[in-house]
């Protein structure tokens, strides 16, 4: 209910005069905070940047890097899930089993895992030796 509060008050923020989609995002970190975004557009189109990684920036300036818990917030019936970059920005600091709950202002609920949003997906193991 918090983490849901949290990305339905931010919803309202987004700077989205192009789509006119407004996408709030909240994540809960591994030391219990919550963070929350906006998406943000631009005139030039591409460079808009979405709820998400707004919300992994500001994660990331406060010190925290674990996810725990994610809530997505858009208008309509259908839920809003996240885009293909964001399941990958989100899975940077997500386990398998991270829940990820996208929320229709209708009351539709799509709730996912990590795993489930981005099966067998490519991360910092990869990358970084520890053995
Ligand atoms: N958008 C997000 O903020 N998150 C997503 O996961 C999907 C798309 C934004 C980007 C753009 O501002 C608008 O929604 C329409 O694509």
């Amino acid at each position: 209910p918090e983490l849901l509060a949290a990305a339905t008050e931010s919803q309202p923020q987004a700077y989205c005069p192009y789509s006119t989609y407004r996408v709030g995002a909240a994540i809960r970190t591994g030391s219990g905070a919550i963070i929350v975004g906006c998406n943000v557009e631009n005139a030039a189109y591409p460079l808009g940047s979405c709820a998400e990684a707004g919300t992994i920036s500001a994660m990331v300036l406060a010190g925290e890097r674990s996810i725990v818990e994610v809530v997505v917030v858009t208008d309509g019936d259908i839920p809003g899930t996240p885009c293909g970059g964001c399941r990958q920005r989100i899975r940077e600091f997500a386990g398998p089993d991270t829940p990820v709950h996208s929320v229709a202002t209708s009351g539709a609920v799509i709730s996912m895992t990590m795993a489930e949003l981005l099966p067998h997906s490519f991360g910092p193991e990869h990358l970084l030796h520890n053995d």
